[in-house]
């Protein structure tokens, strides 16, 4: 029996669009054990929409890796905990694609490289950003380039982190089609130097310059406004620190001073609370690992 666990991520860190992801400490466990058939169990976050059959994002990629490696598929009893909040902008989707590619090679003994697995992960989920990090660990820089996933990854100090997620119907699907096809010149400036900077900050765990600089013009004012309560949810949690929708929402991200964690957590669930919107308060941490086996 092979047992793994693989992180929650959060994508695009305010202006690093595509590009940048960080791991946090939010796990999803799953155990793949030699069986008769493919069995599918998950318990935690997501059961109910989840324990209905075998076809799902875990089973496809555990299914690529496996025709990728020119291997028969043979039976197996896969059993997950999930923590990680599903459709929430905290890389669900990315953790059971990479919890299926990891857990099938561990179980044909490790035939392709973490390189490889990455690249497998990139095509099911069309862009790297949420599934390197899920990967890796720790703050990871990625890019598409002809045949390969180019990535950097990087250690960030321990820092506080807030999520609030509302629960509103919010598909990544929209998410995806609500941003405009072209972005002016100037916008596309704001966000570069940006997104640099963010990378810097966090690697620093400087808490200032990331509250200074992790804005975005080119994905999140036009998200924002289609997520009920998210410009004033958003509004509030840069008064507490360096905010940024998580993903492609709905939910919000925000770094903080761990004095201001509980508030900050408490007052943007409020600003949702007063539009009759429930929503789910996390407080976390990055994580420096990535999907790992473990006992
Ligand atoms: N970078 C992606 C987006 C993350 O913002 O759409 C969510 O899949």
């Amino acid at each position: 029996m092979i047992k793994i666990r693989v992180p929650a991520t959060s994508a695009n860190l305010g202006p690093g669009f595509d590009c940048l992801g960080l791991a946090l400490n939010i796990w999803n466990e799953v155990s793949f054990e030699s069986a008769e058939k493919l069995s599918y169990l998950v318990s935690g976050e997501g059961a109910e929409k989840l324990n209905k059959g075998t076809r799902n994002l875990l089973t496809k990629a555990y299914t690529l890796l496996h025709e990728t490696c020119g291997q028969k598929m043979s039976g197996v009893q896969i059993c997950a905990h999930n923590e990680i909040l599903m459709s929430s902008g905290l890389g669900s989707s990315a953790a059971a694609i990479v919890a299926g590619l990891f857990g099938a090679n561990e179980m044909l003994g490790k035939p392709l490289s973490k390189n490889h697995l990455l690249k497998l992960a990139t095509e099911i989920e069309g862009h790297p950003d949420n599934v390197a990090p899920a990967l890796l660990g720790g703050l990871v820089v990625s890019v598409m380039a002809r045949e390969e996933i180019i990535t950097r990854r990087y250690e960030v100090p321990e820092m506080t982190v807030v999520i609030v997620k509302p629960i509103v119907d919010w598909l990544t699907r929209t998410a995806r089609a609500v941003l405009p096809k072209s972005i002016s010149r100037a916008d596309a400036v704001y966000n570069i130097g940006r997104a640099a900077l963010v990378v810097d900050a966090l690697r620093n765990g400087d808490l200032e310059l990331l509250q200074k600089i992790m804005d975005d013009r080119i994905h999140q004012p036009y998200r924002l406004k289609h997520i009920s309560g998210g410009i004033a949810a958003y509004k509030t949690a840069k008064q507490f620190g360096a905010a940024a929708l998580s993903g492609a929402g709905p939910s919000i991200i925000v770094f903080v001073d761990p004095r201001n964690a509980e508030r900050a957590k408490t007052e943007i669930q409020t600003v949702f609370a007063e539009r009759g919107i429930e929503s789910r308060g996390i407080i976390t941490k990055p994580s420096s690992a990535g999907c790992i086996a473990i006992d």
